[in-house]
């Protein structure tokens, strides 16, 4: 990104470091899927950016299916989750590999790991890419893990608030939530100094 970080907010992964990490989950999962066709399925919409940089490394077929779910409750934390929109296909039998942007509480995934469960895979396993370790309040087994990350609330590379920064090509810690609520399109256009910045509308 070629503009300045803006006030209230701090790098926290820059887009290399991410690069790196995911180009060796992609090695991860290329020998230990040898041989297989894997269903990544990618939970929307925060682990689109996560699944597209990620599948360009893996090195053997697999397919990609999506689910939407969301969560109730302050902050997610009820662990109650409502599926929005299902995948497409059947996974009964199949390699499923679950790619998440983050892990917080680990509440989400302990749900959808139940529901996918259920549907009775050959094998099931977990690609997050950043994990929030000590706020969670569940047992969770994440085969491939990217980063662990400490207790702030992030954004950029597929992590949005208010659905802005999602386009973000590295990982920014939020440190003055006020201000990107009161002018979200200021902080996004600081990023990108020549593209309008202040002035575009949402
Ligand atoms: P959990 O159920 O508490 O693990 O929450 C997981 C979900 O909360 C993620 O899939 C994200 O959608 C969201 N989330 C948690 N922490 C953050 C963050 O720091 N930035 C953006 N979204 C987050």
């Amino acid at each position: 990104m070629s503009g300045v970080t803006p006030e209230g907010l701090e790098l926290l992964i820059d887009a290399a470091t991410l690069s790196q990490r995911v180009a060796e989950l992609g090695a991860d999962l290329t020998r230990d899927y040898a041989g297989r066709c894997p269903v990544l399925v990618s939970v929307l919409k925060g682990a689109t950016l996560f699944l597209a940089d990620l599948a360009r490394h893996l090195e053997i077929d697999c397919e990609v299916d999506f689910m939407s779910i969301s969560s109730f409750g302050a902050g997610g934390a009820s662990g109650v989750v409502r599926i929005e929109q299902d995948l497409s296909g059947n996974i009964e039998g199949r390699d499923v590999v679950v790619v998440e942007d983050i892990v917080d509480t680990g509440l989400t995934l302990q749900y959808l790991m139940r529901v996918l469960e259920a549907r009775r895979p050959a094998s099931l396993e977990v690609c997050a890419l950043f994990d929030k370790d000590v706020r969670r309040i569940v047992d969770l087994d994440i085969a491939y893990r990217g980063f662990s990350i400490p207790d702030t609330f992030v954004i950029g590379y597929g992590l949005d608030h208010d659905e802005v920064y999602r386009n973000l090509d590295s990982l920014y810690s939020v440190t003055d939530v006020n201000a990107l609520v009161a002018v979200p399109q200021r902080y996004v256009g600081s990023f990108f100094p020549d593209a309008g910045g202040p002035n575009q509308s949402r």
